[in-house]
């Protein structure tokens, strides 16, 4: 073509590939899967393991009693209703205490297939968004498990599990997902003082109230029947999806977890140039909208919370080599995010049915949102009572600088957003009352060069999560995270001839999570640092990849009072290079109590590795 616009129109047909439409596979998606279908330098036809670095969930040391749930092929099921079986709690079990519930996904597939996103519900509840690995002619498996004792009241009755997973078989994509989804019941570990009640301080009477599940938890999501997923479609910026619920009235607590996901335009947002640069350039079919996007959650039209999200790649990002078998953070067990609800639980306790409302500022053609009501219920009375005393949000600002001239140009944008909100809620526990403070900060660069053929964006989202219980006369509970999430990504297209071109590709990725938790003068603080780097290119001729590297290096350190984790992995075109794990602290613990900080925004943990060595 010849036109300056390649590497945008590159990226753009070749990195936006969908994950579920038959109709939107473009030629170029085909040299990606192309690429895809290159032998795997080994030689053995035994399937390559796929895997993210993440910490081994921590397991009592009892024998699981495993239900196994669902055994499906995932072939052509695009646009068919999810696939549904019946969950029966595991009433065999010896012991009906458990202390660890976990969720395991195993699939297998060969031939040529795309990252599909997909969704596991449990009666309405999402518990696990994910997003498949790209098969080998040869074959692969993955695994992905889950901590999802936190759902454990859902976990107690029967329900109907569903998944869906919008797969495209045919002549070129013949990539059949075989799965098997399994639960793990993990019982208590008798005459030890550890129990599934996990407590959020140890010295008040409050603390049985706290723990670490709901009593109840609501889905926030769609409603059958439909012909995809359970969650809500976000389609643009104006697009507020709404669901109707209703709660016990006896509920004193309540956290909404919400899961989301972006697709097809916004697969990349971080990457999405602003409007006027793609006005004054007459580009067509070029994502924009700028690089800003915030997930905004109102309860009866009040905005009670953002999400900015973490910007996970798919496994078929980017470059999908970076991929092999190392996948980038979160693509298998993407991270859901919670926004304490206490506050407001005052104005939906009066048996009437509200609503929760999901919109995305900026957003582009599609997202996929939805979400957990959690609720905490006071056994000790039918009707609690709770009023918002104060409340701000104040509203997004968000500022860009521009300078460009043709394809060429900078571009800051800035945002930054605070919600505010304390309640107090009267329930058998006392007149408690609740602030919740979120505090977000967000910057992204970027960079034009070589007359757009050059790409370099960085991004960096600060998100300060603060919740204060205070219960009369006694002493203060705070639970608080920091995080920041990162991303530096650097492409460049280079034509070599009429049609052969090579694009390189550097992606830096990773966030860093403080969490602290006190009540008085105990403490307990935990840090986790995830970072991937990851380099690689592809040569493409003819429409096909000729050849291709993909590299990645990744270090993920956690360490708390309770358990330290550390690995350092590092591979290269399918191979580990090297892989050190270290599963004891070197440095003194940060707490001088007992206690986890496990409810407040997890970063699911999960331990699909393939055996790293430990030092
Ligand atoms: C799923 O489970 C069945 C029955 O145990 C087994 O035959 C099959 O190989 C499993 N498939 C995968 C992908 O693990
Ligand atoms: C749950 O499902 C099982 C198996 O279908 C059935 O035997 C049982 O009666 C159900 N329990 C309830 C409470 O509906
Ligand atoms: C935004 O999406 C909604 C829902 O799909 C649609 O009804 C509306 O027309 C769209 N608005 C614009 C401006 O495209
Ligand atoms: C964009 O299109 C307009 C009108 O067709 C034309 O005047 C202008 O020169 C074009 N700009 C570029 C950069 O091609
Ligand atoms: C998103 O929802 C919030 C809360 O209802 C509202 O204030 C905001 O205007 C909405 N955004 C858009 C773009 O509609
Ligand atoms: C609970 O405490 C708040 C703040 O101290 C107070 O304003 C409210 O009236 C109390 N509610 C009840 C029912 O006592
Ligand atoms: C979060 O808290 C840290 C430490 O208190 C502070 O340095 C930072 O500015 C805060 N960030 C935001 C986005 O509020
Ligand atoms: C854009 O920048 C490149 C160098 O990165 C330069 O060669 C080219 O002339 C510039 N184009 C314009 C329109 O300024
Ligand atoms: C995030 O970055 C900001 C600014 O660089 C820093 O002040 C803050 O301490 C960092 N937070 C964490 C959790 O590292
Ligand atoms: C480039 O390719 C086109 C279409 O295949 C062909 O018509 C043209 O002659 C080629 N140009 C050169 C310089 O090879
Ligand atoms: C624990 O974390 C909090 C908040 O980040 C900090 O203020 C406190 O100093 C930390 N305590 C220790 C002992 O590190
Ligand atoms: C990776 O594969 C490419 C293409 O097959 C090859 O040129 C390169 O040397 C390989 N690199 C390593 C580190 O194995």
């Amino acid at each position: 073509m010849g036109s300056p616009l390649a590497l945008l129109l590159l990226l753009l047909l070749l990195l936006h590939q969908p994950l579920f439409s038959a109709a939107n596979v473009h030629k170029l998606n085909l040299l990606r899967s192309e690429l895809l279908s290159q032998p795997t330098p080994r030689n053995d036809a035994a399937p390559t393991l796929f895997f993210e670095v993440t910490k081994p969930i921590e397991l009592p040391k009892t024998k699981p009693c495993t239900q196994h749930v669902l055994q499906h092929d995932f072939g052509y099921t695009y646009g068919k209703p999810p696939v549904f079986a019946n969950y029966t709690p595991p009433s065999y079990c010896p012991s009906q205490s458990f202390s660890k519930i976990v969720l395991e996904w195993k699939a297998t597939c060969k031939g040529r297939q795309f990252d599909r996103i997909f969704g596991v519900w449990l009666g309405g509840v999402e518990l696990l968004r994910s997003c498949t690995a790209e098969p080998t002619q040869n074959g692969i498996v993955w695994i992905v498990e889950k901590d999802i004792t936190r759902y454990y009241s859902l976990l107690q009755n029967n329900q109907t599990l569903a998944v869906y997973l919008g797969n495209v078989v045919d002549k070129t994509y013949t990539g059949i997902y075989h799965v098997n989804i399994s639960i793990h019941f993990y019982p208590a570990e008798k005459n030890l003082n550890y129990n599934y009640v996990q407590k959020l301080g140890n010295t008040e009477n409050l603390d049985s109230g706290y723990h670490s599940w709901a009593d109840l938890i609501l889905p926030i999501s769609r409603s059958l029947p439909l012909n995809d997923g359970l969650w809500f479609e976000i389609q643009n910026s104006t697009d507020t999806q709404l669901k109707e619920f209703e709660i016990p009235q006896n509920a004193y607590r309540a956290v909404l977890e919400v899961y989301v996901s972006f697709h097809e335009n916004d697969e990349f947002w971080y990457s999405n140039v602003p409007n006027e640069y793609i006005a004054a350039n007459n580009l067509s079919g070029t994502p924009g909208n700028g690089p800003f996007r915030e997930v905004v959650v109102s309860l009866d039209g009040e905005v009670v919370g953002a999400v900015w999200p973490f910007t996970v790649i798919f496994t078929g990002g980017v470059n999908p080599l970076l991929w092999r078998p190392i996948t980038a953070i979160g693509s298998f067990d993407l991270p859901s995010y919670d926004i304490e609800i206490t506050p407001f639980l005052g104005k939906i306790l009066d048996g009437k049915s509200h609503k929760f409302g999901f919109n995305v500022t900026n957003a582009l053609n599609v997202w996929y949102v939805d979400a957990n009501l959690h609720l905490w219920l006071d056994k000790q009375s039918t009707k609690t009572e709770g009023e918002l005393s104060k409340h701000s949000s104040l509203p997004l600002v968000v500022s860009l600088v521009s300078d460009f001239k043709g394809l060429n140009g900078t571009f800051f944008t800035r945002a930054g957003r605070s919600v505010l909100s304390t309640g107090w809620m009267k329930s058998s526990y006392g007149n408690i009352t609740t602030d919740a403070i979120q505090d977000f900060h967000y910057s992204n660069a970027m960079v034009m060069k070589n007359d757009g053929n050059t790409q370099i964006v960085n991004q960096i989202i600060h998100f300060n999560d603060t919740v204060h219980i205070r219960p009369p006369s006694s002493t203060v509970h705070s639970m608080s995270s920091s995080k920041n999430f990162s991303l530096y990504m650097y492409s460049d297209y280079l034509e070599q001839s009429n049609e052969s071109y090579t694009l390189v590709t550097n992606v830096e990725l990773g966030f860093i999570e403080k969490k602290s938790a006190s009540a008085g003068s105990g403490f307990s603080n935990s840090s986790l640092r995830n970072l991937q780097n990851a380099e690689g290119n592809m040569v493409v001729k003819n429409n096909l990849v000729a050849s291709g590297l993909g590299s990645t290096q990744q270090v993920y350190r956690f360490d708390s009072a309770r358990s330290c984790y550390f690995r350092n992995i590092s591979s290269s075109n399918y191979t580990i290079l090297y892989d050190m794990a270290r599963l004891t602290c070197t440095t003194k613990p940060e707490s001088n109590l007992d206690f986890g900080l496990s409810t407040l925004l997890p970063f699911g943990a999960q331990s699909n590795f393939p055996g790293p060595r430990f030092t």
